[in-house]
């Protein structure tokens, strides 16, 4: 796996950045002082705003600009519920443990981690004698001279390097046949580990008193909240599909092993949207035309299971057209959640959408995409989406018999030809008493293929044989007295359908660390001066207000600027301290302030400031008019530095980086 860099192309080292993260309290440990708990995480100031920013961005991008139906539900859900949807059966990692320490590891995270590592020491192996090859210029077989370093075969890195594309692919047996084949051990202890073992991976939790036993669990997603509202959503857009709706709120998941920081925690917030979609006609989406040019670069399931990482950058109206991509509704949200993270920074060269391989997918999806970020932890999931089917809607209504569905009148009325049973219930009560109702219900719910073929036994032999499983011996006689078969004429006016369901599901906290990896540089010839080039609408802060002096002059200034900021809403912060104005813009180069302004003597003369941008330190100066004007459109992306640069005249007078 390639190393990840800055945006600079520098080396992207994780410790700097983590201290400038905690330094600037970006986010911190939950219950530090009691000793902290894994996979739990607070965020601070920076933090806060971030998430909010991306939270609003979020929203305009998908709920106004989609019009949506956002709905808040409730993160408690009653057992029945996720019992029907599946994930009380089904919504598991495999586990495996050391008998020897106790410890329990992921499995499947465990093979990757011990196969990468070898890999990686094979590479520096390979790199080492290499070196040592082309010292002694002999170009002669590659030797191994460091024994502590361990190389492998050629086949061996190529089984390892197959194995690794394949990971998610892999069930409970097959990952327990690795470890054996491997020869994966505890990694504290060296001793053989359990065969993996299913862990769902629910909170579960007792709601209201009463309850003798748990009865409730903590939702592992916002999805179920917006199914069961289903109907009321239906009629809410006046039974007009296709919809959407969408929520923003808390997530938890009791994961084996977090770890990688915000990539891998136990509560977390999520944003979710559940596209319905008439599953006939192939899920068109009507704005599918207006991206159909779009880029992707997408890594297909073929590919994976080959044992390859290749990616490929196809137009999404060929993805769709060819059948890569199921359909146009997925197809469109690809290229929209694209569009989303772009403008949140996310670096395009570090963007894939990986295609999930058939055992990978969730227990409700039918195909499914993930958007992955490249970070020093490798490719990272950060917004799944699945198309869903009609899996939800199916199971929720058949358990509660709620009408789940649309209804719509024809356009034309439909007529169908198809088989009628009659039955003669006046007969069939005495005859078969408390079993009336059980042959009825075998006789409903008949096929038309058996109806077809029964209306000819009728004919022939003047009776028929239903298979009835719990009535006398498993088989049930009715004669021609009793049943009637025959072809005839219905008129259909309405139709009735469950929608299809395209869900995209994007994690907050994996993508703003993950943003924060792509956006993070060092200042060349100061590598502990840490920047984060959050684009403006992002940044936690927008603007720093820098005075010059303390001089009791500047306060007033200083206090007009602020107020005038804050009331065209650009969110500012005074740093009046001591510092030098070279440490004030460096604090806020790591809390990825965008611009700075700077009152000096000469703003008190005629109320011009300078303003500073933060990644190039470049700076321009006008009036306090012009000043706050070109903040406003800068922040609300209407305008680019460059354009602002342009247009208003440099300043060189003073050096502020
Ligand atoms: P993984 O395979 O990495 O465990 P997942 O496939 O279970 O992830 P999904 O079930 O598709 O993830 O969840 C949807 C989104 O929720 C993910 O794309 C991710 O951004 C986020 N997410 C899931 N689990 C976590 C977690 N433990 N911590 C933070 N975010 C998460
Ligand atoms: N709702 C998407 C998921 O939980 O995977």
């Amino acid at each position: 796996m390639a190393e990840a860099t800055t945006k600079k192309g520098q080396p992207l080292d994780r410790g700097v950045l983590e201290s400038v993260l905690r330094r600037r309290l970006f986010y911190t440990p939950s219950f530090e002082i009691y000793g902290g708990e894994r996979g739990l995480f607070d965020y601070g100031p920076p933090g806060c705003a971030l998430q909010a920013n991306v939270v609003d961005l979020w929203r305009k991008h998908f709920v106004l600009e989609e019009d949506m139906l956002e709905v808040d539900c409730t993160m408690l859900t009653p057992e029945a519920v996720l019992k029907t949807s599946g994930h009380v059966d089904k919504f598991a990692d495999w586990m495996c443990k050391d008998p020897k320490s106790g410890e329990i590891f992921r499995a499947d995270h465990l093979v990757e981690q011990v196969l990468e590592a070898r890999l990686k020491a094979d590479k520096d192996a390979r790199g080492m004698t290499i070196e040592v090859d082309e010292a002694k210029e002999a170009k002669k077989k590659r030797k191994i001279k460091d024994t502590k370093i361990e190389k492998l075969d050629d086949a061996v890195v190529q089984e390892y390097e197959e194995t690794l594309a394949k990971i998610d692919n892999y069930g409970g047996d097959e990952l327990g046949d690795l470890i054996k084949r491997f020869n994966i051990k505890g990694p504290s202890t060296g001793a053989e580990l359990d065969p993996p073992k299913a862990f769902n991976l629910m909170f579960q939790t007792q709601i209201g008193p009463s309850a003798d036993r748990p009865n409730g669990y903590l939702r592992p997603e916002t999805a179920q909240g917006q199914f069961l509202n289903f109907q009321k959503l239906l009629e809410f857009n006046q039974q007009s599909m296709p919809f959407a709706s969408a929520s923003i709120g808390k997530s938890f998941r009791n994961e084996i092993s977090p770890r990688s920081g915000l990539l891998r925690v136990r509560e977390f917030l999520m944003a979710e949207i559940e596209h319905f979609v008439d599953p006939e006609g192939g899920k068109k989406h009507p704005r599918f035309e207006d991206v159909k040019e779009t880029k992707l670069t997408l890594l297909n399931r073929k590919v994976q299971l080959s044992g390859s990482t290749k990616t490929e950058v196809v137009s999404i109206g060929d993805a769709v057209s060819t059948g890569l991509v199921d359909n146009e509704t997925l197809g469109y949200f690809l290229v929209r959640i694209q569009e989303f993270l772009l403008k949140l920074g996310v670096d395009p060269t570090k963007l894939r959408f990986r295609q999930h391989m058939a055992n990978e997918m969730a227990h409700y999806a039918a195909d499914c995409w993930d958007a992955e970020l490249f970070t020093t932890y490798g490719w990272i999931e950060c917004v799944g989406c699945a198309d869903r089917s009609a899996y939800d809607l199916t199971v929720h209504m058949n358990k509660t018999g709620a009408p789940l569905v649309v209804r719509q009148t024809r356009a034309e009325p439909l007529v169908i030809e198809e088989y009628q049973v009659d039955l003669d219930r006046k007969k069939l009560g005495p005859k078969f008493r408390k079993d009336a109702k059980a042959v009825e219900n075998a006789v409903e719910a008949l096929s038309q293929e058996l109806r077809e073929k029964l209306s000819l036994d009728l004919e022939k032999s003047g009776k028929i044989e239903l298979q009835t499983p719990g009535v006398g011996t498993g088989t049930t006689e009715l004669g021609s007295d009793l049943v009637k078969i025959e072809k005839r004429k219905r008129t259909d006016y309405v139709r009735e359908y469950t929608p299809n369901v395209i869900e995209p599901s994007f994690g907050i906290g994996r993508i703003l660390y993950s943003l924060m990896e792509h956006v993070f540089w060092t200042r060349a010839g100061d590598e502990a001066r840490g920047v984060l080039s959050f684009p403006p609408m992002v940044a936690p802060t927008k603007v720093l207000l820098v005075p010059l002096s303390s001089h009791p002059d500047f306060k007033p200034f200083v206090k007009k600027l602020t107020s005038r900021l804050r009331r065209v809403g650009v969110p500012n912060k005074v740093d009046d301290s001591s510092a030098s104005i070279g440490k004030r813009y460096a604090r806020n180069d790591e809390l990825g302030t965008p611009f700075g302004i700077t009152i000096d003597f000469q703003t008190i003369k005629d109320d011009s400031l300078t303003l500073r941008e933060r990644d190039s330190t470049k700076q321009v100066r006008a009036s306090e008019d012009d000043i706050i004007a070109a903040v406003k459109s800068l922040v609300d992306g209407e305008e680019t530095w460059e354009q602002v640069s342009k247009r208003l005249p440099a300043f060189e007078g003073q050096e502020v980086d």
